[in-house]
């Protein structure tokens, strides 16, 4: 077995520092070491993007992705999205458009519009359903998460509420 290797990333603002076996998955090393359970494992073949979380600032899908690959690097969860206990305009978005149901698969389509939104302020349709193609959802429909997609973008190109918080207090995406 090759030797324990030590990282230090930044995970939703805060520094990690570990030992981990170079064949541990960043899935993996979020859920099983770090505690942040809102990533969720799905096929563990890059095909469900229920593991999606943003590495530097990009979606990548967690499964297949070393921890050890995230060394020296930002990494963004679900957890990291909501602010003093009030969710992001994101999470608002697909509360009131109804963009989940079972919830499972959400987080990642969460982490996945937060990359899009923050490379593209206002998506087309097209470029919505381009961006969530590798995140499947079973139960929801498309439709309501392209709306919420939609929904979101517009709350966060109103200049004077750039992030507006509603003070709600949910945990949209972070079920275990
Ligand atoms: S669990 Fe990673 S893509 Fe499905």
């Amino acid at each position: 077995m090759a030797a324990s290797q030590h990282v230090s990333l930044t995970v939703n603002g805060r520094s990690v520092q570990a030992v981990v076996e170079p064949r541990l998955l960043l899935v993996h090393f979020l859920r099983e070491s770090l505690g942040l359970t809102g990533t969720h494992v799905g096929c563990d073949t890059t095909h469900c993007g229920a593991c999606t979380v943003l590495l530097d600032g990009k979606a990548i899908k967690s499964c297949t992705q070393l921890a050890v690959q995230a060394d020296g690097r930002e990494v963004l969860t679900v957890e990291g999205l909501a602010k003093d206990g009030e969710l992001h305009p994101i999470q608002e978005a697909f509360l009131a458009r109804h963009g989940l149901q079972c919830g499972f698969c959400t987080p990642g389509m969460l982490m996945t519009t937060y990359a899009l939104l923050n490379a593209n302020r206002k998506p087309t349709e097209e470029q919505i359903r381009a961006a969530i193609s590798g995140n499947l959802c079973r139960c929801t429909g498309y439709v309501k998460v392209v709306d919420s997609v939609r929904q979101a973008a517009r709350t966060l190109a109103r200049p004077a509420r750039a992030k507006p918080r509603t003070g709600r207090r949910r945990t949209t995406g972070r079920r275990r």
